[in-house]
């Protein structure tokens, strides 16, 4: 009777509190079958007290250590059915970053409103006429083949060449022109293309950032100030900036200019390739042949133009190596940026 006893406890279940109790009524009660066993003890003969004795003790821990097995289960069971607690303190919530690209061209445009410029925006997929024509591209001009144009199809058998993704940002400066009389001082960031295969160093899209600035007696001096104090705003007080004559076909000079390495101080380092600069944008006085096709007088105003390549300013700053990096959205990449805006 006792070894059957000890069999049925150890296999004793129940799923919730109540079942448990009568387990425990069941077995170990006043009125219990153990408890019972218990009162029979004294009939036992002697010679078999001791054993008899140590079985029936046996049964009830088993009994009892079961039945609080089978409590915490139960306590376990029910805890995480309803775990709400309304007195914690919430999840914190994980938030997005803003894309390095974005964080920089932010700085750009901050230090050039405080210069007096205004932003403005122009289309990405534009025509000939603004991309090319009127910022004095000659239609059998090499200058044509200088960015290599994404064409966009009319027609499924047509590519007219004349609607086009823009592969700079000079598009901007040709439509504000033609809307607007100087004194004009905007700046128009946004997304360029070209044809080139996608590499560490290149990719069929990027940003640039185009500056214009159309009013009576602007000279070459304004723009190397300006672009002095930009470079020093945007890289630190000791940047020094380097003008090297250039070909644009819409500016006349036209120059590139190099700033001082940011990684080595101009010492020389694999990134700037040992010469201590990099470029970091194309500038010019805005040809007088791009201010009559826009409408401006060219006798009475000049003014100057120049176009930067973000990714190219943010790898400086940040020392991102690879392009691919800002298009590919991987997360540990985009959460580096989480203190840097
Ligand atoms: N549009 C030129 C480029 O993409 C840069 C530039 C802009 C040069 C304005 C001169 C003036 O390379």
């Amino acid at each position: 009777k006792i070894e059957e006893l000890l069999k049925e406890v150890n296999n004793l279940k129940a799923s919730n509190a109540e079942e448990i109790e009568q387990l425990r009524l069941k077995y170990l009660s006043k009125k219990g079958e153990i408890t019972a066993l218990m009162a029979d003890f004294r009939n036992v003969a002697a010679d078999q007290k001791k054993v008899v004795g140590m079985k029936i003790n046996e049964l009830k821990q088993a009994a009892m250590q079961k039945i609080n097995e089978l409590k915490e289960q139960n306590a376990e069971a029910e805890e995480s059915a309803d775990d709400i607690d309304l007195t914690r303190s919430a999840y914190p919530i994980a938030l997005g970053t803003r894309h390095p690209l974005t964080i920089v061209k932010n700085q750009i445009i901050d230090i050039f409103q405080r210069m007096g410029f205004t932003l403005a925006e122009g289309p990405e997929i534009d025509d000939d006429l603004h991309v090319f024509t009127k910022l004095n591209f000659a239609a059998d001009h090499p200058a044509r083949d200088m960015q290599d144009t994404f064409f966009i199809e009319q027609s499924a058998s047509e590519v007219t060449k004349n609607i086009l993704l823009r592969s700079h940002t000079s598009n901007d400066q040709s439509r504000i022109m033609e809307r607007q009389q100087p004194p004009i001082r905007v700046i128009c960031p946004g997304r360029v293309y070209r044809n080139e295969a996608i590499s560490a160093r290149a990719h069929c899209f990027f940003h640039q950032l185009e500056g214009l600035y159309i009013d009576k007696n602007v000279s070459f001096t304004d723009l190397k100030q300006v672009l002095l104090t930009f470079a020093r705003e945007l890289f630190g007080p000791d940047t020094k900036i380097r003008l090297r004559p250039s070909y644009f076909p819409f500016t006349e000079p036209s120059a590139e200019m190099d700033i001082s390495c940011h990684i080595c101080g101009g010492k020389g380092c694999g990134f700037c390739k040992h010469t201590g600069w990099v470029e970091i944008l194309g500038c010019g006085m805005v040809d007088p042949n791009v201010l009559e096709a826009c409408g401006i007088d060219s006798k009475v105003y000049t003014g100057y133009a120049f176009g930067l390549g973000i990714e190219r300013i943010t790898n400086l700053k940040y020392r991102v190596a690879d392009l691919r990096m800002f298009s590919e959205n991987d997360v540990r990449f985009l959460d580096e940026f989480v203190s840097a805006d």
